[in-house]
């Protein structure tokens, strides 16, 4: 199995686009800044070691608990919420501030692993594998590593869904357990490897998965506020007022007594395309139109609600 046939792609950073989507994404600072840090401190440990002689005369024993740790983290919530975009873009900041070679090896269980049963196990010990035979093991005297890995674990619900009680085959707990065991060895060897992993259900994910992340992060629609920002971000230079964008952004959210506003996506994919593609090629789009067709969008269901109408659906098959 090569390196193709195992991930839906592998990235190098900095890149100048993926630069662009990391700062594009709204309402996310501080899952920015926290795992920039924790992979930076990853790839090059000494400079918390600087940090401790700089601020604690190199006597703060709290440093230690970081070395052991492992380098797991889960990116959990609603659609449309910057998961994904997240997992793949925060690389390019690590890349930047620690002046070295961060590849992003993307794996997605949703497209490739939902076919015969072991085919998770094969998918996932085989990443892991890669991904260390690729990362080498070379560290600087100063224990800086010559490049990173960011290894992705996209969609991983499949690997979540797939052990529920009622249908645990052995093989899917196979699946969990190579993913543990994946994560171990990386944390034991110290490998300068942060695996993400992204779910909409964190309450499907496996207590043994869970326990190992290092943070866990919940991701949900955006606030009024939020809707506002990325409606000038993607509206600027459409000469729309204060007055109607800030319309728009009521009209993409809670409105008509529906309990969810509109998905980052909702937006940004769905909402600024139309409008665009509504005015070309005659008009030029307009707020009062851009209001109107916003009215008439509907937002995607939340997640949950997407589960439960699938589990109904279910039980009246029975
Ligand atoms: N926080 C955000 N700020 C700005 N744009 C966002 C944000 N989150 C998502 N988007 C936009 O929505 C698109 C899709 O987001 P993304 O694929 O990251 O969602 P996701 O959380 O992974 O959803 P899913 O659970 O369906 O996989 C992004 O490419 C981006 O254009
Ligand atoms: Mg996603």
């Amino acid at each position: 199995m090569n390196q193709t046939d195992l991930f839906e792609d592998v990235l190098t950073l900095p890149d100048p686009r993926g630069q662009a989507d990391f700062d594009r994404l709204v309402g996310l600072d501080e899952y920015k800044a926290r795992l920039v840090k924790e992979t930076l401190l990853l790839v090059d440990p000494g400079q918390l070691r600087d940090w401790n002689k700089t601020h604690h005369r190199g006597e703060l024993v709290a440093v230690q608990y970081f070395h052991s740790r492992p380098p797991l983290f889960l990116l959990a919530g609603d659609v449309g919420t910057g998961k994904t975009a997240l997992a793949r873009s925060f690389g390019n900041e690590v890349a930047k501030r620690a002046r070295v070679r961060v590849e992003l090896y993307a794996l997605s269980l949703n497209t490739r692993g939902s076919g015969a049963v072991g085919e998770m196990t094969r998918l996932i010990s085989g990443a892991f594998k890669q991904v260390r035979e690729d990362v080498g093991k070379t560290r600087g005297g100063d224990g800086k590593a010559g490049r990173g890995i960011i290894l992705l674990i996209d969609e991983a619900d499949a690997l979540a869904q797939s052990r529920e009680a009622a249908q645990m085959h052995h093989e899917d707990r196979a699946g969990v357990n190579s993913l543990i065991r994946g994560v171990d060895d990386i944390a034991a060897e110290r490998l300068p490897v942060a695996v993400v992993m992204c779910t909409n259900r964190l309450d499907a994910i496996d207590p043994a998965v869970r326990r190992r992340a290092a943070a866990v992060f919940e991701f949900s629609r955006p606030s009024r506020e939020q809707r506002l920002h990325v409606l000038k971000d993607g509206l600027a230079g459409s000469g729309f007022t204060d007055r109607e964008l800030s319309q728009l952004a009521d009209a993409t959210g809670e409105a008509d007594g529906r309990t969810h506003g509109f998905t980052y996506s909702d937006l940004t994919q769905r909402l600024i395309p139309t409008l665009v593609l509504d005015a070309f090629p005659e008009r030029a789009v307009t707020g009062a139109r851009a209001i109107e067709i916003a009215k008439g969008l509907k937002p995607t269901p939340p997640f949950r609600e997407l589960a439960d109408t699938a589990r109904h659906g279910a039980h009246h098959g029975r």
